[in-house]
């Protein structure tokens, strides 16, 4: 056991602070250095009462090993890292719990793997393949959209925004006409730290005022899913929302907060991940027209595409986890209750792990990648992710016979689900 390893000041900052997340290669940077001299570390903050301490995990092994060992490293309480204590406050007075949605990511066994066994079937690729006709029809309609725009195009904004938001909405039964409402819901929910995503004025607010906004889009979410919950029991479908409204656990159906908490996880973690992860794919061929033309040539190379983009990007940027029991890793002496953000980011750069880990390399293997994390609940939309950005794909790879970059591409300003929220391309018709 080594003295005990901490991150303060200005390190400490930026592992918490959503403007570095913004900054990609400065990240990178940061999370390399960390790594190398300290890759379990105790991040303790400038001003006590700002956030609660936690040890940063940065070694990709570390995260494997913590991912799964569910009995030893808890999700419940708290999942996610809030950057003020008072919003977690704000949270327990609003709702008697430290988050505002219980869902998947917050139970643990004994609880969760009943509640995961609801739609693991659903979400398997036997399952999945019956959707491939309409992810095409939808895929093509998207590229068309986008080549109708003329040369120019943010590809955030015409296809790796709406594709993959229209998709999860389709799985929930969700009108095209509600879209819009969902995708600013979900971005109050997630994206609250971007002046530009959040449309709130939330950068500007309190703790307070921000997690107000966020208990407000939960009851929105809730409300919603009770009446969509309420038309599937009368009318089941085929679709993960009628799964879920009529789902039994231990004999009783879903209690309300549960089954609201439910649709919002399938609702929120589907979309702004794959987004992220569609954008980073479509930046990284921009900026090699020859892998461009290799893929467009071979198909057969596009799987590798598709997940080493999702590695390149780690659109989920951290999960945390509670130690269950005293433990040593990495050399410090973890103890029960103590606070752990494993995270991906970081584990996915480990060069340990992934050679020269910043090159986009469509080839690399083995690329066993924790972007979707790893254990009992490693991302239960993974097949899903993947056959809806193979699918949207195959129609650019069909109808663009060249991309190149044609501005500045920015990322969104977020320490948990992360990417590009501009990609300015030049786009040229097959
Ligand atoms: C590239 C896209 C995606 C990425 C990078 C991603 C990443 C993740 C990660 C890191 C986790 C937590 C894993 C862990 O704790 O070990 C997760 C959980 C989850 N994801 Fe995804 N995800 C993506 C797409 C999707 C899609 C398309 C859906 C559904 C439509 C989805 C639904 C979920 C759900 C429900 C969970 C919670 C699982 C549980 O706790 O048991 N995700 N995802």
């Amino acid at each position: 056991m080594t003295a005990e390893a901490v991150l303060s000041g200005d390190l400490a900052r930026k592992v918490i602070d959503p403007h570095a997340y913004a900054e990609w290669d400065g990240l990178l940077d940061t999370f390399d250095h960390i790594r190398a001299t300290t890759p379990v570390a105790k991040v303790q903050p400038d001003t006590p009462g700002l956030f609660d301490p936690f040890w940063l995990v940065t070694r990709y092994d570390d995260v494997m090993r913590i991912s799964k060992d569910n009995a030893a490293f808890l999700n419940n309480p708290r999942p996610v890292v809030f950057s003020f204590n008072q919003a977690i406050e704000f949270s327990r007075a609003a709702t008697g719990s430290n988050m505002l949605v219980d869902s998947l990511v917050v139970f643990d066994a004994p609880v969760h793997p009943k509640y995961r066994k609801l739609t693991q079937e659903w979400f398997m690729p036997r399952n999945l393949a019956r959707l491939e006709d309409e992810l095409r029809t939808l895929a093509a309609a998207t590229v068309d959209r986008m080549l109708a725009q003329g040369s120019e195009v943010d590809f955030v904004k015409e296809v790796s925004g709406p594709y993959p938001l229209r998709v999860v909405m389709q799985i929930l039964g969700v009108p095209p006409e509600d879209e819009f409402r969902m995708q600013m819901l979900t971005q109050q929910l997630f994206g609250g730290q971007d002046k530009d995503l959040s449309g709130t004025g939330m950068d500007q607010m309190t703790p307070e005022q921000v997690v107000q906004i966020v208990a407000g889009a939960v009851k929105t979410f809730e409300d919603y899913f009770a009446a969509l919950a309420e038309e599937r029991r009368r009318n089941p479908t085929e679709d993960v929302a009628s799964v879920i409204a009529n789902a039994l656990v231990d004999g009783q159906p879903l209690p309300p907060r549960d089954m609201a908490g439910y649709y919002i996880i399938v609702a929120t973690a589907g979309h702004d991940t794959t987004s992220a992860s569609t954008a980073g794919a479509m930046q990284a061929l921009a900026r090699d027209p020859e892998q461009y033309a290799r893929v467009r040539a071979d198909r057969s190379l596009l799987p590798g595409i598709v997940e080493e983009a999702i590695r390149w990007t780690s659109p989920v940027q951290h999960f945390m986890r509670t130690a269950a029991e005293d433990c040593e890793l990495g050399g410090q002496a973890i103890k029960a209750g103590d606070w752990l953000m494993i995270n991906y980011v970081a584990a996915n750069h480990d060069p340990a792990q992934f050679p020269d880990p910043r090159r986009f390399d469509a080839a690399r293997s083995p690329n066993r990648h924790l972007a979707f994390g790893a254990g009992a609940h490693q991302c239960l939309g993974l097949h899903l992710a993947r056959l809806e950005m193979k699918i949207l794909f195959e129609a650019i790879l069909d109808r663009v016979a060249a991309v190149e970059p044609a501005g500045e591409a920015a990322r969104a300003t977020s320490t948990f689900v992360g990417g590009l929220k501009t990609l300015p391309l030049r786009v040229t018709p097959a």
